[in-house]
């Protein structure tokens, strides 16, 4: 087959990388890929949700598959780009149809989701600017800290947990009515806060069978302690160690499995990733959202314990004969740390020339914001590469990735030294 990854990320080099060792991939594309998938794949300069440019593409490169990586296409309506055309109606798509990509497209239709189908997550109301002074009211009557989340996509920025009930109205009215996050924060989710250890759960599904893939914890502050602004995440790790048999099996019976029956309840038609951020308050799971796509740098920990071919697994999706599949998961623990650039989440220069990535051993490094230069290896983004390794525990595993960053240089690089901390 000939397959196609949309993206440029660590999650879209992990995917190449383990889409690369199946037998059944003939030849593999990445749009736009990065300095790491030009070492198992063809890197093709397109952007994600340029749609005419992706379906000359899957026609010139005879195309089968086409796996979609990060949400904005899906949200987009990429898959039903593809089967609406009637030359592209016959390649499968690895990603959830617009109706059903809602779920992360829109807090509030994930909140009504989850509200329909008696899936637990927080309390809430959502308002708008023409309702705003119902905002406040209902603001006073919950508990600090007050959680608000902007409706729409708002590249992970859009959510903001505040202590101070003044200061909550007021960023409440910054997002309403002077549109701090643009369109996405037309609409404000306001919910109840809840305290307790955060983990995800990723899901694969055809539609009507599901199967659950290995948990991970990711770590989203830029500073050690959990401080400092978010980021897109600065390391992870799977499985993870407090989510026992027990609680597993309360998040298949109380989550899973009525996401599942939901969507085809509701006429949602998925095929690919679901991601259920969750909250373990006390002993029990709660949902914080869902992304229609798989996390990075989760996927940097999960699909290397993932030992199955992962394209066998992609058709089956596409066949809807995902119950014929057995998943065989790597037992030992992963881990990944993650490289950035100086001041990333905010402001970071480019261009740095990135050294030592030859003489990392036993770790595998997932490039990220990097790109090749003139030969050399050149940072290219915020988050610049994951290093991935295995252990018999996640101890064991951290100190591995740990080794190899000594062997890694670029100007201004940071990481974080605590992944795991909390554990
Ligand atoms: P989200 O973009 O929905 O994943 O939210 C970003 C982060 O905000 C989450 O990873 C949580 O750390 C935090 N968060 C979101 N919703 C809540 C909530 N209801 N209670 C506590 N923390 C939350
Ligand atoms: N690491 C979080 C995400 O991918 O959304």
């Amino acid at each position: 087959m000939n397959i196609l990854i949309l993206g440029s990320g660590g999650r879209e080099h992990t995917f190449a990388w383990k889409i690369a060792q199946s037998p059944l991939c003939k030849n593999l594309y990445v749009a736009p890929g990065n300095s790491g998938t030009t070492e198992v794949a063809t890197n093709v300069n397109i952007g994600v949700t340029d749609f005419k440019a992706i379906k000359f593409l899957v026609l010139e490169k005879e195309v089968d598959m086409v796996v979609v990586g990060p949400e904005d296409p899906l949200v987009q309506g990429v898959h039903d780009f593809f089967l609406n055309d009637d030359e592209l109606k016959g390649v499968s798509v690895i990603g959830p149809e617009k109706a059903a990509a809602e779920l992360e497209g829109s807090k509030e239709f994930a909140k009504e989701f989850m509200y329909r189908h008696n899936i637990p997550t927080a309390a809430y109301q959502s308002f708008n600017a023409s309702n705003v002074e119902e905002g406040y009211a209902f603001l006073e009557t919950l508990n600090p800290p007050y959680v608000l989340k902007a409706d729409g996509l708002a590249a992970g920025k859009g959510v903001l947990i505040l202590n101070d009930l003044d200061e909550a109205k007021t960023e409440l009215k910054n997002m309403l009515v002077d549109a701090k996050f643009g369109d996405a924060s037309s609409k404000v989710v306001i919910e109840e806060f809840l305290d307790g250890i955060e983990l995800s759960c990723f899901v694969l599904t055809d539609g009507e069978n599901y199967k659950i893939l290995p948990t991970a914890k990711d770590y989203k502050r830029i500073g050690e302690g959990d401080t400092g602004l978010n980021t897109g995440g600065m390391g992870a790790i799977s499985p993870v160690p407090f989510a026992t048999p027990e609680f597993l099996n309360k998040i298949e019976e109380r989550i899973v499995k009525p996401t599942i029956s939901g969507l085809q309840k509701d006429n949602l038609p998925y095929k690919g990733f679901v991601f259920i951020g969750l909250i373990k308050v006390g002993d029990d799971p709660k949902v914080i959202e869902y992304n229609v796509r798989m996390g990075d740098p989760e996927t940097e920990v999960v699909l290397p314990r993932l030992k199955n071919d992962l394209v066998k697994i992609f058709k089956a999706i596409a066949n809807q004969t995902l119950d014929e599949i057995d998943i065989d998961i790597d037992q030992r623990a992963a881990t990944t740390i993650m490289l950035v650039s100086g001041g990333y989440p905010e402001a970071y220069e480019k261009g740095k020339e990135i050294i030592g990535v030859d003489a990392i051993t036993d770790s595998i490094p997932f490039h990220a914001g990097a790109k090749i230069d003139n030969d050399k290896i050149v940072t290219s983004g915020g988050r610049v590469m994951a290093i991935t390794s295995f252990g018999n525990s996640y101890n064991e595993a951290l100190k591995k990735s740990y080794q190899n960053i000594e062997k890694l240089h670029f100007d201004k690089m940071y990481y974080r030294k605590d992944i795991g901390f909390d554990l």
